[in-house]
């Protein structure tokens, strides 16, 4: 069979990944996508590498059951604890996400640069790579607790806890936030309303969406035409999958232009 005609894993912790999942299905509307929210093991973000690592292999374990051409990591966490390893491991390519700090430091002026994602990727060797090259100005945000409440739809929750994370610091400094978990971008049209305007949003949903298209392309295993597919799964229960349909449905998609 042509490997083309394959579907795509794409996985995360839980819901979040679907954010990027929805850019990567507007980008590439002709392929056969499998999405596996992890959620009965999430949250990723407040556990040991080691911990998160398994996860990923469990998860992995599952799609590449399903003859999938590509992995896409919809997760900075687990892209931190887990690409490394398995581009090492898996013979098929692996797209992963990390927070969008180059093109915040692009639009930065001479102002700190907000960069909100869980402890677990902010303490990672990766990002302290990546603020090396470009984090000038940039500040670690921890937001522990935020991605469960994304997980519950409580958006009353999600902006009284956004209300408090940004009441710590003055706003007039800041030149760009950076939504460094799949999770908060389902919150990204709060946060703008939350925000001065001239304060920038980067994430990266459009960006790992054009990766994933690259890579595909450059080994051949694009699906010319025919209709796409979305199948959901998950770790956890029905809620959780209903959960899932409608927040791929409904959700606040990405801005396209917005990174
Ligand atoms: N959505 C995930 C990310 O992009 C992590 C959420 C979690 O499981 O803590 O980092």
């Amino acid at each position: 069979m042509n490997q083309a005609e394959n579907p795509i894993g794409v996985f995360d912790s839980g819901v979040g990944g679907i954010s990027a999942l929805q850019a990567m299905i507007r980008m590439l509307p002709q392929e056969h996508f499998i999405y596996y929210g992890d959620t009965a093991n999430a949250p990723y973000g407040t556990k040991e590498t080691g911990e998160v690592l398994a996860c990923v292999r469990r998860v992995t374990g599952e799609l590449l059951a399903r003859d999938i051409k590509a992995l896409v990591i919809a997760c900075n966490t687990a892209t931190g604890a887990a690409a490394h390893t398995l581009r090492k491991e898996l013979t098929i390519p692996v797209i992963g996400m990390e927070p969008a700090l180059k093109p915040a430091s692009e639009i930065r002026k001479n102002g700190e640069i907000l960069v909100l994602a869980t402890p677990l990727t902010l303490h990672q060797e990766k990002f302290n790579r990546l603020m090396e090259k470009y984090g000038e100005g940039a500040l670690r945000v921890p937001c522990t607790g935020l991605m469960e409440l994304v997980e519950r739809e409580d958006w009353e929750g999600s902006r009284a806890y956004l209300k408090e994370v940004f009441a710590l610091y003055d706003l007039r400094k800041v030149d760009a936030v950076v939504l460094g978990c799949t999770h908060y971008v389902f919150l990204k049209g709060m946060i703008r309303e939350m925000l001065p305007e001239r304060i920038a949003i980067t994430e990266g949903s459009e960006g790992t969406a054009r990766q994933l298209k690259r890579v595909l392309g450059r080994a051949h295993l694009l699906r010319e035409d025919g209709d796409g597919s979305v199948e959901l799964k998950t770790s956890g229960t029905g809620k959780d999958l209903e959960t899932m349909e409608r927040l791929l449905q409904f959700g606040i998609p990405a801005d396209p232009a917005g990174e």
